[in-house]
């Protein structure tokens, strides 16, 4: 018995969750997998009502979980930062969740806006570290609020937070087996420090990985080949701000944030999946919203709890109403309701 903690969160979260848990639920019937799922009302409206983001009985009621399946944060009332950084970041780093992994897979039927490419070109998985770099806060003004002003803001790089999202990254190339190739993105060239430590780790490494052949590439080169050679790329490994930029890119290669799908995993703990887009509040309610990067998210969750079989069966019945179904993946105009697309899923476990 599996015990999952569900954060619906702020503006669409709560209707693409309600598909998700439909979803995980008929491919876990399907798989005789038994979920106990708990439910967690935290986000903008809790913090409107009482001032309160994460209290940390709800943090210490988590680290007790199985795994966290969150559906969006962000509210239009509440200052930017307050919820990104008191909740989804207060989450991956109390948690240890050092890795977002984050595929970037073209599913058949999908339509894409790189010219000329299909899912055979477009099926890569970027490994973003999650706990360190420009997102440790670090930092300080200097003479601020005069002509005088200055921000600092620093990028931390820890070489054990290095190397054991860089362990990740091998492991993960060897065990998912298809180009094996590791690609570290970087900037060597201007940040000589952060990404020396990244580039010398990365060698050192290398050396126990003879099957998995390594390639550098810069951050601004690989957002050029993404689009023009998406084929080229297997697993990329970067760091935090990198891994969060390039992801969106990403998101739209393969078809939009509404089949964006991440994982924020503490390979010995407890980790935590989502859909990567945002709260989308114009939407909520409307029941319009597309419900597949969220369900993609509960596959993920399926797989990192090692039911794979779940976990497949989850990604075949999405493929399958890709290829078959949807007119698009965008908001409103999918030719379903966010409801309807969910039904369309567990309809498509049977056939798959
Ligand atoms: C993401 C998001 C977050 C990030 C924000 C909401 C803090 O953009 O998950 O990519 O920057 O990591
Ligand atoms: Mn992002």
């Amino acid at each position: 018995m599996y015990k999952i903690a569900v954060i619906p969160g702020d503006g669409t979260g709560p209707e693409v969750m309600r598909e998700g848990l439909k979803v995980l639920d008929a491919a876990a019937g399907k798989t005789g997998i038994k979920c106990e799922k708990i439910m967690y009302d935290v986000g903008g409206e809790r913090y409107k009502r009482t001032g309160e983001v994460l209290p940390d009985s709800v943090l210490d009621e988590l680290r007790t979980t199985d795994a966290i399946y969150l559906g969006a944060v962000g509210h239009p009332d509440v200052r930017p930062g307050i919820l990104e950084k008191g909740l989804l970041l207060k989450l991956r780093f109390s948690l240890e969740q050092y890795i977002n992994l984050r595929p970037v897979k073209l599913y058949p039927g999908v339509w894409t806006p790189v010219k000329d490419k299909g899912p055979e070109d477009i099926d890569f998985v970027f490994v973003r570290e999650n706990n360190e770099g420009l997102y440790v806060g670090e930092g300080e003004f200097i003479n601020k609020g005069t002509p005088q002003e200055i921000a600092l803001q620093v990028s931390r790089n820890t070489r054990k937070g290095v190397d054991r999202c860089l362990r990740y990254a091998f492991e993960y190339t060897k065990k998912r087996n298809k180009q094996n190739k590791l690609t570290l993105v970087g900037k060597t060239n201007v940040l000589t420090y952060a990404f020396d430590l990244w580039e010398r780790a990365f060698n050192e490494m290398a050396k126990e990985y003879p099957t998995v052949k390594t390639d550098y590439a810069h951050v601004d080169a690989t957002c050029m080949w993404m689009i023009k050679n998406p084929e080229w790329f297997d697993v990329l490994v970067t760091d935090n701000m990198f891994g969060d930029i390039l992801t969106d890119l990403g998101a739209m290669v393969q078809g939009g944030m509404g089949i964006a799908a991440g994982g924020n995993i503490n390979p010995e703990g407890v980790s935590m999946f989502e859909p990567i887009g945002g709260s989308a509040p114009k939407y909520t309610g409307k029941n319009v919203i597309n419900p597949l990067a969220a369900i993609c998210a509960g596959s993920m969750l399926l797989e990192e709890l090692g039911e794979h079989e779940a976990a497949d069966l989850i990604e075949k019945a999405v493929m399958d109403v890709t290829a078959t179904k949807l007119k698009s993946l965008s908001a409103g105009k999918m030719g379903y309701s966010t409801s309807e697309v969910g039904d369309l899923v567990v309809e498509a476990l049977d056939k798959v």
